[in-house]
């Protein structure tokens, strides 16, 4: 809330971080390098770091200080989003960073960074302020919340707060597992379970849309939407992260996270204040009001596939079971698509079709929103060649790439007589506003390290969430499906067009 605290600024203008140590648990893995190294030095860069933090990167990996900032710096030359390395700033950013290695199994290893944490108080004058970040293997995170509370490292002079990197639990049963676990350590208070998806700009630009203005929300229903379309489509494979994905698939690494707080933002009530409590109380309403599938629906409702080889254009792509670390008759979905219903009274009867996947034929994440048709046709329709057809309105908001919104509706073709032709009205980020967009991860680290809750999600969220892919989980985990299904490079499997179909529907082509 934004309160007596000075750091916290309700409208996020300049928000600057007080001084502070961030422990980064899992420093040597992918996501430090290429999310959370890079976003600390652009908020270095611009400024918003205070003069006294400390960064302390650990894992198993023998390093020293120096090698830790070689590393560091390699990374963050290689991954910086939209703006410059600089040498100078830098220099300034890396005497902060410090490396500490250890097994998170070891009372020695928090010991030590206990000391670490102690000295970088007094030398770098962090006020006893600590985020500890978790970006272990999930299945080390209870491990590394024991050693953190043996060690009273969550308790002390300044503020302790825990970022908590997805998946948060792998089904139900284990995030209340892991909940209480954390809870044994951190009050409920201090946690902040990361959705790098809410702290999107674009994500947050639904918020501002829908509540900022007045003409949308109106039509924001069941009386004017005919259905909401959400597609999360990626043209990369699986990188390298085989093993882990292959315990994953796509509707626990997608759906039950981002896709669901992304619909979430959608379809939620406004809140009457913009405040960590009162917005993150209409997200978990909403996702508790997603209806749960029986598991004998699950066929009608949820859609796997996984891709297979291909050789498009000359290239061979290979298939998900040719990755390496991926079993060769693995059952793991590159591909789901969900039709969910919202048990309320303003989307009641809405379907809203959920769908992502690996190797599809491009990167693009929006969301579009189809309105009922006007009640009545009094045109004819057809542009020049007469071949097009009446369409309905259509709102899409482009997450990413070329971020932006658009709305179809129908229009006059010039020329005597009325032929109607759909035309768009589009706003790009890029020509609007000509500045930088900051990454989810800077946003949501400032947000962290300031104690503003507002973007990360809550157990009561994870656990909606978990409920409503439950019984897909379920169902798919006990079967042998006729994998692969769709070639690499390819929209996804056929059954996924059919779920629409049923329903006069189909999927658009972003
Ligand atoms: C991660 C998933 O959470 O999100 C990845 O584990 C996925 O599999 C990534 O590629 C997508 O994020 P973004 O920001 O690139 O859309």
């Amino acid at each position: 809330m934004a309160d007596a605290n000075p750091f916290v600024d309700p409208l996020r203008f300049a928000r600057r971080v007080p001084p502070c140590a961030v422990v980064i648990f899992g420093a040597n893995g992918d996501l430090t390098m290429r999310k959370l190294m890079p976003a600390l030095y652009r908020i270095h860069y611009e400024g918003r770091m205070p003069a006294s933090f400390a960064v302390i990167g650990t894992s198993r990996t023998a390093m020293t200080d120096e090698a830790f900032r070689a590393k560091m710096r390699a990374s963050v030359e290689k991954f910086l989003e939209d703006s410059p390395f600089e040498r100078d700033v830098w220099e300034s950013f890396e005497p902060n960073l410090f490396y500490e290695a250890g097994d998170v199994a070891d009372a020695g290893f928090y010991a030590r960074l206990a000391a670490r944490l102690a000295v970088a108080e007094g030398s770098s004058g962090t006020a006893g302020n600590v985020l500890f970040y978790l970006s272990t293997q999930p299945s080390h995170y209870a491990t590394v919340v024991r050693g953190i509370g043996e060690a009273r490292l969550a308790e002390g002079a300044g503020w302790r707060r825990l970022v908590v990197e997805k998946p948060f639990g792998h089904d139900l049963d284990s995030a209340r597992k892991l909940d209480d676990a954390i809870h044994e350590v951190f009050p409920e208070a201090s946690v902040y379970r990361i959705d790098h998806y809410l702290g999107k700009e674009t994500v947050q630009n639904i918020l501002a849309f829908r509540f900022g203005n007045g003409i949308f929300e109106p039509l924001w229903n069941r009386r004017y939407v005919n259905y909401v379309q959400i597609t999360a489509a990626e043209s990369i494979g699986v990188e390298g992260r085989g093993s882990y994905y292959q315990e994953t698939g796509a509707l626990r690494d997608m759906i039950q996270n981002h896709l669901l707080q992304v619909m979430a933002t959608v379809g939620m009530e406004p809140s009457n204040i913009f405040e960590a409590g009162a917005v993150r109380d209409e997200r978990a309403k909403f996702l508790r009001s997603v209806r749960p599938i029986k598991t004998s629906d699950v066929d009608k409702y949820a859609v796997a596939g996984q891709y297979g080889p291909s050789r498009a254009g000359g290239v061979e792509t290979p298939g998900f079971r040719e990755e390496p670390g991926v079993d060769a008759e693995t059952q793991t979905d590159t591909y789901a698509a969900v039709t969910f219903y919202v048990d309320n009274w303003r989307w009641a009867g809405v379907p809203f079709y959920v769908r992502t996947g690996k190797r599809l034929p491009k990167r693009v994440t929006d969301i579009a929103i189809q309105f009922n048709s006007a009640p009545h046709s009094l045109f004819a329709v057809g542009g020049e060649d007469g071949r097009a057809s009446a369409r309905p309105n259509l709102l899409i908001m482009r997450i990413q790439p070329e971020e932006g919104i658009s709305l179809r509706f129908m229009s006059k073709y010039p020329g005597s007589g009325m032929k109607l032709r759909p035309v768009s009205m589009d706003f790009s980020y890029g020509s609007s506003f000509g500045t930088r967009t900051p990454t989810a991860y800077e946003t949501l680290l400032v947000d962290a390290l300031s104690g503003d809750a507002t973007l990360y999600t809550r157990q009561d969220m994870v656990e909606a969430s978990w409920r409503a892919v439950g019984p897909i989980l379920d169902v798919w985990s006990g079967r042998r499906f006729d994998f692969p299904n769709y070639s690499a490079g390819t929209w996804g499997p056929a059954e996924s067009d059919d779920m629409l179909a049923r329903n006069g529907h189909f999927w658009r082509i972003p």
